[in-house]
């Protein structure tokens, strides 16, 4: 048996510095020497696979999957998109993991003490796996800005946190999706730490009137590109 074919090599100049002066903690988890490139083998051309069975439909929709008494409170949203590879080909049955504060800007973890309420009805959790065209679709509530301690007066704008395997762990993405129209993005480090205005663009999700169902929820639309010349942008 022969290995799969590598992928091409990766092309760093959509992705965001590793050192990213604004992004005060980058410096301190940046590499202080130049990458080294290493072969593609079998180890990295392949990653974990998974049964329909991992990812029960209810775990995407995060307005029920961790419900005690209630609906959780916020803007119900729709938020579904095609993962694609870097020949533009769909990425079936691949695992897509989601985090995300509360309506309110408000994470379920201990780091996280913003003056804000938790929501006992909302985890912010949530995974799926890709159908055969590449199809993501998570149900959940708009998440909030909150407040970080990067510098003065420093609010992230609306986000959702995106972490996918595709087919191997050359293509392991880790990258935020952002809602458009927001304000706080021009003036978000992590946000502006893509290097162009085309990888800022790349993260942003478009409002769908087709995807929004009429008299309950919003719908966007986010594609991801693992690898290649328009790859979705890193997170740092
Ligand atoms: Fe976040």
């Amino acid at each position: 048996m022969t290995d799969p074919a590598p992928y091409n090599e990766r092309d760093w100049g959509v992705h965001p510095a590793y050192d990213y002066g604004p992004y005060a903690s980058t410096k301190l988890r940046a590499p202080k020497q130049a990458l080294v490139s290493i072969d593609q083998t079998l180890s990295e051309v392949t990653g974990p696979s998974f049964g329909q069975d991992a990812a029960p439909d209810i775990d995407a929709d995060l307005t029920r999957n961790s419900r005690i008494n209630g609906e959780p409170l916020g803007e119900r949203i729709i938020v579904t998109g095609r993962v694609i590879d870097e020949n533009d080909r769909p990425v079936p049955n691949t695992m897509v993991e989601i985090w995300q504060a509360n309506a309110c800007g408000r994470y379920i973890h201990d780091v996280d003490q913003h003056d804000a309420p938790l929501d006992p009805n909302f985890t912010g959790a949530g995974r799926c796996l890709t159908d055969d065209e590449g199809r993501y679709t998570f149900i959940t509530i708009k998440p909030g800005a909150y407040p970080w301690g990067n510098h003065f007066n420093a609010w992230r704008p609306a986000h959702i946190h995106f972490s996918l395997f595709g087919p191997g762990f050359a293509t392991r993405l880790v990258t935020q999706m952002y809602f458009p129209g927001d304000p706080l993005q021009p003036i978000d480090p992590i946000f502006n730490g893509a290097p162009s205005p085309e990888a800022m663009d790349a993260l942003v999700a478009d409002f769908s009137i087709d995807i929004t169902k009429p008299e309950w929820a919003l719908g966007y639309e986010w594609d991801i590109v693992l690898r290649g010349r328009n790859a979705t942008p890193m997170d740092r």
